[in-house]
């Protein structure tokens, strides 16, 4: 199978008035997302990640270097019917219900008015708003009103999703609506491509993540990839006392309070004989796992790394400004 969405060299620059700078928002970026995966488009405010989306949709056209959509090189007509897109900002017109919305977009789509009902109805109910299909927007909440844009992204059983920041506004459980929503539609195989700068949500939800720094790809790989491992953890419960001086002793950083032993180890190496001396003292092992650097800490240093060119790069790099 072709990849879902493949960039080569994908370049925009932004030419905004006569006397104003070119603003490059996006530099040879080369992307590839496989069918069936969640992708996420991870990036600072300003990064590009709602350029690239637009130049993927042709509502922006770009400067240079091309892009292939579900194996067909951009634009192409036919496979667009099969991608939906939510975007950023989405404005819909609020003295509309769900259900009218719906009709319109299926107009745009040119679906047969059978197909239509049934697709209105299967959507509505993804989503969970069947119960609001006759009541106007300007009465949801943000939440509300993000789950009838998925609908929309979703009314014409699209291949591929493009999301522009769909979690970005909405409370703690709005967020987890949306995730669950992603997480149904890798059930169903659909591939999901996602801007956001929420680094929990990537981190929970994506099976993979490039991370964009001022318009250059810094980062792509899964999360095992990209996350380093600095160590181990082993965790009992019902630990007594002598069992955590047992492994203090042997120099290992041993916490222990109320019976539960936290036991952190750097070589992989340690775990067996650990969980042989927690099974010898009858505690009960909770957890054996890897430690890994945090997505927030890999975000960090990106952005680091990009801060240390700007001030040591040549003078090109600094025209760019902050
Ligand atoms: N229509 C435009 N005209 C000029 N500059 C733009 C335009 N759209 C975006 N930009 C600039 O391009 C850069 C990337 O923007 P954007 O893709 O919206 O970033 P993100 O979605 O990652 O926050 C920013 O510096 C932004 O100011
Ligand atoms: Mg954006």
């Amino acid at each position: 199978m072709p990849p879902a969405i493949e960039t080569r060299n994908l370049t925009k620059v932004y030419r905004s008035g006569r006397f104003s700078r070119p603003v490059k928002a996006l530099d040879s970026l080369n992307l590839r997302v496989e069918p069936g995966e969640i992708f996420g488009f991870l990036g600072a405010n300003g990064a590009g990640k709602t350029t690239t989306i637009k130049l993927l949709l042709r509502l922006s056209f770009p400067t240079s270097g091309e892009a292939y959509l579900l194996g067909h090189k951009i634009p192409h007509t036919a496979s667009r019917a099969r991608i939906g897109y939510l975007p950023e900002n989405p404005y819909f017109y609020d003295y509309a219900t769900p259900e009218e919305l719906l009709n319109l977009y299926a107009d745009i789509f040119g679906m047969p008015k059978d197909l239509r009902e049934r697709r209105i109805g299967e959507t509505l109910e993804r989503v969970r708003m069947t119960q609001w299909r006759k009541t106007p927007l300007r009465n949801f909440s943000k939440g509300m009103v993000q789950r009838v844009g998925v609908a929309q992204a979703l009314l014409n059983d699209p291949d591929l999703l493009l999301l522009d920041e769909p979690t970005s506004g909405l409370d703690p459980v709005g967020r987890a609506e949306m995730r669950d929503l992603i997480q149904d539609l890798r059930e169903q195989g659909k591939t999901v491509f996602l801007n956001s700068h929420l680094l929990s949500e990537i981190e929970n939800i994506c099976d993979r993540v490039a991370i964009l720094r001022r318009g250059e790809l810094a980062r792509q790989g899964t999360l095992n990839e990209l996350l380093s491992v600095f160590g181990y953890e082993v965790v009992a419960d019902h630990a007594p006392e002598p069992l955590a001086e047992k492994l203090r002793d042997r120099g290992l950083e041993t916490l222990h309070a109320n019976g539960r032993m936290t036991v952190l180890l750097k070589d992989p190496g340690d775990i067996r004989p650990v969980v042989e001396q927690v099974f010898a003292h009858n505690a009960t092992l909770l957890k054996v796992a890897p430690q890994r650097e945090r997505l927030e800490d890999l975000f960090l240093t990106v952005e680091g790394e990009g801060e240390t060119r700007l001030e040591s790069g040549p003078g090109s790099a600094n025209e760019e400004g902050p």
